[in-house]
């Protein structure tokens, strides 16, 4: 499968622990894509994001893309098949073979459960089940994320011009691209994102939650602080007795 910016290979394993795959949840913009980064470099593990994936086959001018992209500004959700088929694919590469971490998906209880099947496929490593982790943010300060938020389009770094600007405004700290603001992170899609989130991804929430192998973290906190209760959290679930 070619390599794209969004689903790039990580180093090899620095650790013994192996985290085995996590799901990051959570509305729109509380932080997945910011914590996932930093799990990233602390783990060794890469990042499967599906709206990276969606995005990236948007900026290609892919069918799939073509597909996406009006659904993705109306605040919908993609087709299951097309993410569920991405999803499974990007799997498939070797680089998941200590954990990943799943950002964005599942979205719905259809995802989870093509999820939870494919993960306890004995094909796909680690064979470890899927330990989920909730970020809890008020709406307020999502509504501030989100219309905050730049992207750097080349290395995928995430600001924010009030709580995370770059040095210069406009521009990425670490490669010097202009950085871009998505097409969906206005005040009217985001009022509908939420919308799909409270009907469609809450339910996956408690689906997670009633399995047990689930937490909550604080994301109204700052970004460090939100990465040491997501750690802890992730230690938490990987230690306790596997039921
Ligand atoms: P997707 O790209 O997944 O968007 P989302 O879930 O709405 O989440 P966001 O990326 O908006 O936010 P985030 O939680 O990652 O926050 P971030 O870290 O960037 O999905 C987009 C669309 O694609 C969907 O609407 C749908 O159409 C489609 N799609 C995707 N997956 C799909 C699926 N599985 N099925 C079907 N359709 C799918 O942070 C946000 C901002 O806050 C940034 O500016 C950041 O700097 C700042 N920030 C982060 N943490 C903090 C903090 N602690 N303090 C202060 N600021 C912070």
């Amino acid at each position: 499968m070619t390599q794209t910016p969004e689903s790039r290979p990580t180093a090899l394993a620095g650790t013994d622990f192996v985290p085995g795959p996590v799901l990051l949840l959570g509305a729109p913009g509380v932080g997945k894509g910011t914590q996932a980064q930093l799990l990233v470099t602390k783990y060794n593990i890469p990042q499967i994001s599906t709206g990276d994936l969606l995005r990236g086959n948007i900026a290609r001018g892919t069918e799939l893309g073509l597909k996406a992209k009006e659904i993705m500004s109306s605040g919908h959700l993609v087709d299951d098949e097309i993410v569920n088929q991405m999803v499974l694919h990007r799997l498939q590469e070797k680089d998941t073979h200590r954990g990943y971490i799943l950002d964005g998906y599942p979205r719905n209880l259809e995802q989870a459960t093509f999820l939870d099947h494919t993960v306890a496929d004995p094909i796909y490593l680690p064979r470890l089940p899927v330990i989920a982790v909730s970020i809890v943010v008020s709406y307020d300060k999502l509504l501030a994320r989100i219309t905050g938020r730049r992207n750097c389009p080349v290395c995928k770094h995430i600001y924010n011009v009030c709580a995370n600007p770059p040095k210069v405004a406009g521009v990425c700290d670490l490669d010097g691209a202009s950085l871009t603001q998505r097409g969906d992170d206005t005040e009217q899609v985001f009022i509908e994102r939420m919308k799909t989130f409270q009907a469609q991804t809450a339910p996956v929430i408690a689906h997670y939650h009633d399995q047990g192998r689930f937490e909550e973290a604080d994301g109204n906190q700052g970004v460090e602080a939100v990465n040491v209760a997501i750690e802890q959290a992730i230690l938490k679930l990987r230690r306790a007795p596997r039921g």
